[in-house]
């Protein structure tokens, strides 16, 4: 495998004793590419810092998905510029490097409003990271790169891997052909690219052997999944299971038009698959999902949802939901209300729309007023909420497999989660980190469910 980690330069940060700071903003794949970094600045001989203000190199991976998201960078770069300066002061250097898809959507713009940025690199094109960290003067790199990032990344070490715990990311899907008309995704993520399934497969014998045990497959839009063979998510997660150590498998995020027949029967077949499914759907009003351009009403989500109960009964649903989207009305609003009452979910995002700049939506002209926006989002809510403690609360007498990932917060405690994505916390050995065990839920409160240890019969 080649990638420009150049072992001088490793020798180099090392012999100097330098340190990586790295932080995520974003979703599941802006945290696998934030540890892909991580892993290159490892490579390149620093260590890793919790402690921004000891760091010689800071990443800021940073999402654009909504306008708060974004705004959280600027005032992030700012504390950012005063840590630079007072090590400066101090006689020591450091690298500021913006990278994500605020990167990618303002390239350029980012320098002019921060001149103590170095680097502004774009999802598609942190692999160059080593080389951009050696030119002189600030760079940007957003063009789209040919070459296969993935190619040109170093493995995880083991240590790194062990670092992260027993549940791990792997990319196997990037970027999105759907254009829903709210969403950035489409522009900074690029064009729908699925990797190859040996390499995925590669990924997660390596990652197992170092520890991982629960392994989330994750895209854009993960479920148009197929590989240049022409094998899909069913048969990917189908190879994945037969691997030693994984002992749990989901994927996420999925878009309804792409569960097919195949998928869902993994559901029946797949007993490693957890039987949680996030599948989200925005709007439960037809004329909102159209102007939306998801290309499914609310009755193809509806028998979505019912044909994966029907493969896998014990199947919990979670979703994410925009309100307020321009044209929304009462009435709209109340159909959102009303599939949530039909398809009881265990858990769910909710949003209030954003106008993104360069997106079809943020040209609309009848945006609702920030208000109703508010309103609607507190009811919206307060239905999943319920839903929410409802959920948890039928999970007392269950037993299910959990992997406990670190000490609770009283002596004697594990921390773990639930195929169902709830935290749990039970009395156990620390030996149990990094293991599944079967617990019985025994009691819940508002965050977490308690549980008891299950003796083998
Ligand atoms: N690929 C996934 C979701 C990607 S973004 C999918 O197809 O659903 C994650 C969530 O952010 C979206 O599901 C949506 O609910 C929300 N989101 C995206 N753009 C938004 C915007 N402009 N305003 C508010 N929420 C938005
Ligand atoms: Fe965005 Fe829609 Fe693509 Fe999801 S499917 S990433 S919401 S454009
Ligand atoms: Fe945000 Fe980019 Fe992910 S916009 S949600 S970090 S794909």
């Amino acid at each position: 495998m080649s990638h420009p980690v150049s072992p001088d330069a490793a020798e180099a940060a090392g012999a100097r004793g330098e340190h990586v700071f790295v932080k995520s903003f974003g979703c599941q794949m802006n945290v696998y590419d934030s540890q892909r970094m991580t892993d290159l600045a490892l490579a390149e001989g620093y260590s890793e810092t919790s402690e921004i203000a000891d760091a010689d190199l800071v990443v800021f991976n940073t999402c654009h998905i909504r306008e708060k998201a974004a705004e959280k960078l600027y005032s992030e770069l700012g504390k950012a510029r005063e840590i630079k300066q007072a090590r400066a002061a101090g006689g020591k250097a450091t690298k500021l490097v913006v990278a994500g898809c605020v990167a990618q959507a303002e390239g350029r713009e980012i320098l002019r409003r921060q001149s103590a940025v170095d680097v502004v690199v774009g999802p598609q094109n942190y692999h160059r990271l080593p080389e951009l960290l050696r030119a002189r003067g600030a760079v940007v790199d957003t063009e789209f790169a040919v070459e296969d990032k993935f190619e040109r990344l170093p493995a995880p070490t083991v240590e790194a891997t062990r670092a992260r715990g027993a549940s791990a990311f792997v990319t196997v899907q990037e970027g999105c052909d759907k254009f829903c008309a709210f969403c950035v995704v489409p522009y900074t993520r690029g064009a729908e690219v699925s990797r190859p399934s040996e390499k995925i497969l590669v990924e997660i014998e390596r990652l197992a052997a170092a520890g991982a045990r629960e392994f989330t497959l994750i895209g854009q839009n993960v479920n148009a999944y197929r590989d240049a063979e022409g094998l899909g998510l069913a048969g990917l997660l189908d190879r994945a299971a037969a691997l030693p150590g994984v002992e749990r498998l989901r994927y996420s995020t999925s878009h309804p038009n792409d569960m097919d027949d195949e998928l869902v029967a993994a559901h029946a077949e797949n007993l490693k698959l957890a039987p949680y499914l996030h599948l989200p759907v925005q709007s439960g009003s037809d004329r909102i999902l159209a102007a939306m351009n998801r290309r499914h009403d609310a009755a193809a989500y509806l028998d979505t949802v019912a044909r994966v109960r029907r493969a896998r009964p014990d199947i919990a649903f979670s979703s994410d939901f925009i309100v307020g989207f321009p044209g929304e009305t009462e009435a709209d609003f109340e159909a959102t209300l009303g599939l949530v009452g039909e398809v009881g979910f265990a858990s769910a995002f909710a949003f209030k729309y954003s106008p993104r700049p360069g997106t079809p939506a943020a040209e609309a002209q009848d945006q609702v007023p920030a208000p109703v926006k508010e309103e609607r989002l507190a009811r919206l809510l307060s239905l999943l909420e319920s839903q929410r403690q409802a959920f948890n609360r039928a999970t007392v007498g269950r037993r299910f497999g959990v992997i406990f990932d670190k000490p609770g917060r009283h002596e004697g405690q594990l921390i773990g989660r639930s195929p169902y994505m709830q935290a749990v916390h039970a009395e156990a050995a620390p030996e149990r980190v990094g293991l599944m065990s079967e617990v019985e839920i025994v009691d819940v409160g508002p965050n977490s469910l308690k549980g008891r240890l299950v003796e083998a019969a």
